[in-house]
């Protein structure tokens, strides 16, 4: 299998680099790609910051995930993964349950005990954070956060770079509009316009 590099170097980053460790058959995880270049060098967990992607040495396949816990930053990790050539790495903690009629995109991320449910499809680079779940026949689209412990129920729609804060609740059959951001612990019971953040029970407009 082909080796890994991980994206970031912040709090997820760090995370991920233990979700792969986890994993049967895990790749070589050779650092984090970490833009400060005071930090090239550090060790976080046992795993290298290796510097910029010009320190990445020429080998090819290389495996990649994005670490950015936010759309902005992750949409530009994935920019730079694909101008880079590297595979997206699909990574999913062995605590995780996809069950089989569930898809899940290249890239994304399952963390430790979240449960993606029965035909769900979820797009490329999405995270799924610890705890949270996914419910039956759901439709994620690309760069979408979920956060940790969300309850996202059967027939919801969330549309590329949603963020869902830790703890939020969305009701069946709602959509999500692209971009949008659901607060921490929020209960949305309407749809979500593009670009709005709402927050509350029920959540509404900030
Ligand atoms: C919704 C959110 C994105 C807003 O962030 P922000 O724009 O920086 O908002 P601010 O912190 O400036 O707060 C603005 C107002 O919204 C309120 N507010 C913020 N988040 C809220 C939430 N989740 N629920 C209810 N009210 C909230 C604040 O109390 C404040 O109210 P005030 O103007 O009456 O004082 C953010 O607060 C949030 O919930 N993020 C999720 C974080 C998270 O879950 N991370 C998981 C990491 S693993």
């Amino acid at each position: 299998m082909a080796d890994l590099v991980i994206l970031g170097a912040g709090g997820l980053a760090r995370e991920i680099a233990e979700y792969v460790q986890a994993m049967p058959d895990a790749p070589r995880i050779l650092g984090f790609i970490e833009y400060d270049a005071a930090r090239s060098g550090e060790v976080l967990n046992g795993v290298p910051i290796l510097g910029t992607l010009d320190a990445l040495p020429d080998q090819r396949p290389l495996l990649a995930v994005a670490g950015a816990g936010n759309v902005a930053p992750r949409r530009g990790q994935i920019g730079e993964m694909e101008a880079a050539g590297l595979e997206p790495m699909l990574v999913v903690h062995p605590t995780a349950v996809i069950v089989p009629s569930a898809a899940v995109g290249a890239g994304t991320v399952v963390a430790p005990t979240a449960v993606i449910s029965s035909n769900a499809r979820v797009g490329a680079h999405v995270l799924v954070n610890y705890g949270a779940t996914v419910g039956h026949d759901m439709r994620i689209g690309d760069c979408v956060i979920v956060g940790p412990g969300c309850r996202v129920s059967g027939w919801v729609t969330l549309e590329d770079d949603v963020y869902l804060g830790a703890g939020a609740v969305i009701l069946p059959k709602i959509t999500v509009g692209r971009g949008a951001v659901v607060g921490a612990g929020a209960v949305v019971t309407r749809d979500v316009p593009a670009g709005t953040t709402v927050v509350g029970v029920p959540a509404r407009p900030r």
